[in-house]
């Protein structure tokens, strides 16, 4: 019985070790910062650090990795979630998205905020200062919504 506990204990060692051998691509294109969200919507500053802490690790190029990031297949898990959202909305490349592609987006995320489902739920697991109260959500709804104010967009 301990050897088959012991050998299990190793295979999962060396499987576990295995998959270190599989990091995650942490690069990102070169970076025009003139076509970023902060840049051209200029958010008020409580605003703009709650995009930072909920929204841009995930929706930009931006992305601060957390340590274990670095440790599969967690790291996997993360790289996916990354990838599907800069591909579903990038801030970062916000400026090249069209005048009313930018009012879908800004409606959408006032939708996807107010009804709790941005950001992600399992990502405030780790990132407690992005679990929103009813005040940051309502603030980040009303700046969504009237977000084109003032914006330079084509
Ligand atoms: C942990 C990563 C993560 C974080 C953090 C996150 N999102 Fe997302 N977001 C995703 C993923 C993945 C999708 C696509 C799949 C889905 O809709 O669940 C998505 C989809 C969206 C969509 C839908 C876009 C479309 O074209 O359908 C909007 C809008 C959005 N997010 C806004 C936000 C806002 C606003 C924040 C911050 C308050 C935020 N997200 C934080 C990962 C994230």
């Amino acid at each position: 019985m301990r050897i088959t506990v012991k050998r299990f204990s190793l295979g999962f060692l060396v499987l576990f070790a295995g998959m270190q051998l599989f990091q995650i691509d942490k690069t990102v294109p070169a970076k025009d910062l003139s076509n970023d969200l902060m840049r051209m919507a200029s958010p008020p500053g409580e605003v703009a650090s709650l995009l930072k802490v909920a929204c841009y690790d995930c929706h930009s190029y931006q992305t601060e990795y957390p340590w274990y990031a670095n440790v599969a297949p967690v790291s996997w898990w993360i790289a996916h979630h990354i990838e599907e959202g800069r591909e579903h909305l990038n801030f970062s490349i916000w400026g090249t998205y069209t005048g009313s592609d930018q009012l879908e987006f800004l409606h959408e995320c006032a939708e996807e905020v107010e009804e709790g489902h941005m950001p992600l739920p399992s990502y405030t697991w780790g990132h407690r200062a992005a679990k929103l109260t009813d005040y940051q959500r309502d603030l980040l709804k009303n700046w969504f919504n009237s977000g084109l104010i003032g914006m330079k967009h084509r």
